[in-house]
């Protein structure tokens, strides 16, 4: 039994078909409920869909009564949900200190709550339960700004404050909950090819030691094995799927 938050977005909807195909139960969970029910479909026997609003705390605690009612118990929780302002995106210059906050507020603020809601059901688990938070490779190092020069795009200065928080946050959880087997891990994905403007997808890969950018089924082993008994004495640990970029 296994949730996705933000399970019906570009990473998420992979996740959820890799983790049907290990043979989890999989709860598709996204504000985005078109898509979500979609997914669910398509995905049969194997999955269902639930509205949550992860940067709402009576959201996400319904979501967590509504699993434990329809199935007892909840193995893994993973999150890759994405919640930003209408005004994310800006330039360095033009992001004023409220949607530096507002941002901070729904992204970072969400993951500790769903993940804090998820944790109190998973302790009262006898074998626990695991975490897995995304993260970014700019939550490990800085922008190499280099790549969005000539285009429009940019990495937004409160993404890299949120995803450094979410990480430590993911620290800070499996050191707390390690006594009570809920193991809290981190994946964090280097740039999905979304259709980028191309000049800046030529750039990342060169800078990429396996010379391209990731694709979203490129993060089902990692969440499979975070998510499942095969990492079963692996906590705190944020495992960087990059194709290399973050060692250059
Ligand atoms: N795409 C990339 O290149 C990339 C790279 C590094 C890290 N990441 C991280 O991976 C995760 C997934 O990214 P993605 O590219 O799949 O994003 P996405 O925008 O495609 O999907 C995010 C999902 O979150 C859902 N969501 C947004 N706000 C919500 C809310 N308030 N409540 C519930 N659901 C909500 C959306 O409906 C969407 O389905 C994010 O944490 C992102 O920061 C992505």
């Amino acid at each position: 039994m296994a949730v996705v938050a933000g399970g019906a977005g570009l990473i998420g909807t992979a996740l959820c078909e890799g983790l049907a195909d290990h043979g989890a139960t999989v709860v598709v969970a996204d504000a985005a409920v078109e898509r979500g029910e979609a997914l669910a479909d398509e995905l049969g026997e194997r999955a269902e869909f639930c509205r949550v609003d992860i940067t709402d705390e009576d959201s996400v605690v319904g979501l967590v009564e509504t699993v434990l009612d329809r199935h007892g118990r909840i193995d893994a929780f993973v999150n890759c949900s994405y919640p930003r302002n209408e005004n994310y995106g800006r330039r360095y210059e033009d992001v004023t200190a409220a949607d530096f906050r507002e941002n901070v507020e729904l992204h970072l603020d969400s993951y500790f709550v769903a993940a804090r809601a998820v944790s109190r059901a998973m302790m009262d688990q006898p074998d626990g339960g695991s975490i897995v938070n995304f993260g970014s490779t700019y939550g490990v190092q800085a922008p190499d700004f280099s790549v969005y020069e000539g285009t429009e795009m940019t990495s937004p200065v409160e993404y890299s404050a949120i995803k450094g928080g979410i990480l430590n946050l993911t620290r800070y959880m499996a050191s707390y909950l390690g006594e009570h087997g809920v193991r809290v891990n981190a994946v964090s994905p280097g740039g999905v090819f979304d259709d980028q403007h191309p000049e800046f997808v030529d750039r990342y890969e060169d800078r990429t030691p396996l010379g391209r950018m990731a694709t979203p089924e490129d993060f089902e082993g990692a969440v499979v094995y975070l998510a499942s008994d095969a990492s079963r004495y692996v906590t705190g640990h944020n495992l960087v799927v990059d194709g290399g970029w973050t060692i250059c």
